[in-house]
């Protein structure tokens, strides 16, 4: 029987991913973590623990009790967030995924931990980014992300964890908050139109960055988890598209349901980090191995969220 803890459990993807893993795997499998108590009351139906990633000997405890065979280390500080505090973030990042990787090691865990399209940076061809390619990403966060990268597949290579992850665009979900990313403008302009206010993005009207709608990306995680050992041949971290589109064409998107909405463009310093990464993305070498397809394109995200949330 899989039993699974996820770190991060309270926040944008986690709290999507712990529910669908409590589908698949049955709520008793279930060992949500977070370093924020309140988030608890969301997880009544299987186990919580308050768990700080930087404390190994609590997520060994943890690990060793509830005889974990799985960790989704989602925990992590993102790419607006980590630009305020380099130093803290980059020990946050690294040391908490260095933490899993020595505990699967030794309790002979599988891993899913993400990566990100901030792995890349000015030097990266723009539009349908290679899986690999030139990499010199310009944020704390993404330097991060890119290092971690490094110590999967060296962890994979060296120790054979069983360690896979996926490079995610920016994530567009409605159940819950995005949380100091460049990519959150998509999530909140929804809330905006739909309270009938103006919206103000943080971005240029013409940045086209790589995005993915919540249930696409909960979909590529399971599939991903899922396949086959010997099909997961990237071992640092696999290029996944899914849309593309600039704050305009999001905005046109919605604009199909509320005429009146209103945007004004003020870029701020996210603009810098928003132009250092990919407009589109690559994604053969995962449709390839383990047969990657996306359901939703910008149209029918909007109109998912919309329904939703109305
Ligand atoms: N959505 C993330 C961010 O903007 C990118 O991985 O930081």
């Amino acid at each position: 029987m899989e039993r699974i803890l996820i770190t991060g459990a309270g926040g944008q993807l986690g709290s999507e991913l712990t529910l669908k893993l409590s589908e698949i795997y049955g709520d008793e499998s279930i060992i949500a973590t977070d370093i924020n108590e309140q988030v608890s009351s969301r997880f009544t139906n299987c186990k919580f623990a308050v768990l700080d990633v930087m404390d190994r000997p609590k997520m060994e405890a943890l690990i060793s009790e509830n005889k974990v065979t799985q960790v989704y280390h989602l925990a992590a500080i993102l790419s607006a967030t980590g630009e305020k505090k380099p130093l803290f973030t980059w020990d946050i990042n690294m040391q908490s995924l260095l933490n899993v990787l020595e505990l699967a090691r030794e309790y002979n865990l599988k891993v899913y931990w993400p990566s990100s399209i901030a792995v890349f940076g000015n030097n990266t061809p723009r539009v349908n980014t290679p899986q690999y390619c030139a990499m010199d990403p310009t944020t704390v966060y993404g330097i991060s992300k890119l290092a971690g990268e490094r110590w999967c597949e060296y962890y994979n290579k060296t120790y054979g964890v069983d360690v896979r992850s996926l490079r995610y665009p920016g994530l567009i979900g409605y159940k819950s908050a995005a949380g100091g990313g460049t990519t959150d403008y998509a999530v909140d302009i929804y809330r905006a139109a739909i309270a009938g206010e103006k919206f103000s993005c943080f971005l240029s009207e013409d940045t086209y960055l790589p995005m993915m709608y919540m249930p696409d990306a909960i979909k590529a995680t399971v599939e991903l988890m899922e396949a086959p050992e010997d099909l997961v041949k990237v071992r640092s971290s696999y290029n996944i598209g899914a849309l593309s589109f600039s704050p305009k064409e999001i905005y046109e998107s919605i604009k199909r349901h509320f005429p009146d909405f209103e945007i004004v463009y003020e870029p701020d310093f996210r603009q810098k980090i928003a132009s250092s990464w990919p407009d589109s993305i690559d994604d053969s070498v995962a449709v390839s191995d383990w047969n990657w397809k996306p359901d939703f394109d910008l149209d029918t995200m909007t109109d998912d969220i919309i329904m939703n949330l109305s």
